[in-house]
């Protein structure tokens, strides 16, 4: 006899209806099959396959050379593993900005070869027919404010956005647009935590941050910084919750060792 675990998904629905009731919002990145089933099996509720696998998983400077077909690649593999968080992939630079038309299509793609539950792209009234269009299909979209990293050579430095006024009130003005054109949810980056909790209280939809205080709905982590295997990457948001570099450089080496010592494989690893 089978046994099968009964699962209640997490849809946008669920995350509003945290927010109303003052529950957080736990959100992590994932790119392949193994590291989301074991983020899905903790119990997260939104696994965000961001272009950052641009940076973590193929090792380029910025986000913007990963293509819509190796976002693909990566959602379906994270897909697979999915029994209860809610997906949401990133659509990558130069697969929405040209129009609202290319947009939808890049959306619709992911949707129907990864299996994905939504879509985030980043900006804010300068993309507003494309998320209306990308709605009009049913496809739910996340919103990111603040630091967006596609327009990495536009800031010219990954440092905090929104400290002085004029651009603080563009984003809350944005944030608010966001909302307006149907957004489920708004991802907010290294802004003031000042900045990010008043936009969180002006919105009904969850605003989850990353590098934006505890004045939000939700957290958004990347999850090999997380893990402490992205050793060289350390702003202060980041909480590092292991040392997978060095544990799993010791095991590497011990493993190297090992093998040159003869000592693996021993009698009872062999056939
Ligand atoms: O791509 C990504 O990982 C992201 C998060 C930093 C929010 O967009």
């Amino acid at each position: 006899m089978s046994v099968h675990k009964e699962y209640k998904k997490v849809t946008t629905h669920t995350l509003l209806e945290m927010k109303q009731k003052g529950e957080k919002i736990a959100m992590l990145t994932a790119y392949d099959y193994t590291m989301a089933k074991i983020i899905d099996d903790s119990g997260i509720d939104v696994i965000l396959v961001g272009d950052s696998a641009s940076n973590v998983m193929a090792g380029h400077e910025t986000t913007l050379p990963i293509t819509l077909d190796q976002m693909i690649y990566h959602a379906s593999s994270v897909i697979r593993a999915i029994n209860r968080a809610l997906v949401v992939v990133d659509l990558p630079f130069g697969s929405y900005q040209a129009n609202s038309k290319e947009a939808l299509s890049s959306a619709i793609k992911i949707m129907k070869e990864s299996g994905a539950h939504s879509v985030k792209l980043e900006g804010g009234k300068e993309i507003k027919e494309s998320i209306e269009r990308i709605l009009t299909a049913g496809i739910p979209v996340m919103g990111h404010l603040g630091l967006t990293p596609q327009s990495i050579y536009k800031f010219g430095t990954y440092s905090v956005r929104a400290r002085e006024d004029e651009e603080a009130d563009r984003l809350i003005e944005d944030a608010q647009l966001l909302e307006q054109y149907g957004c489920f949810a708004l991802v907010l980056e290294k802004i003031p935590a000042e900045l990010a909790t008043k936009v969180a209280k002006k919105l009904t939809i969850p605003v989850i941050g990353i590098g934006a205080g505890g004045g939000v709905d939700g957290q958004v982590l990347v999850t090999h910084d997380m893990l402490g295997m992205t050793h060289e990457f350390s702003p202060r948001f980041l909480r590092r919750y292991l040392n997978l570099y060095e544990s799993m450089g010791n095991a590497f080496k011990k493993y190297i060792t090992d093998v040159k010592n003869k000592d693996f494989p021993n009698k009872n690893e062999q056939y």
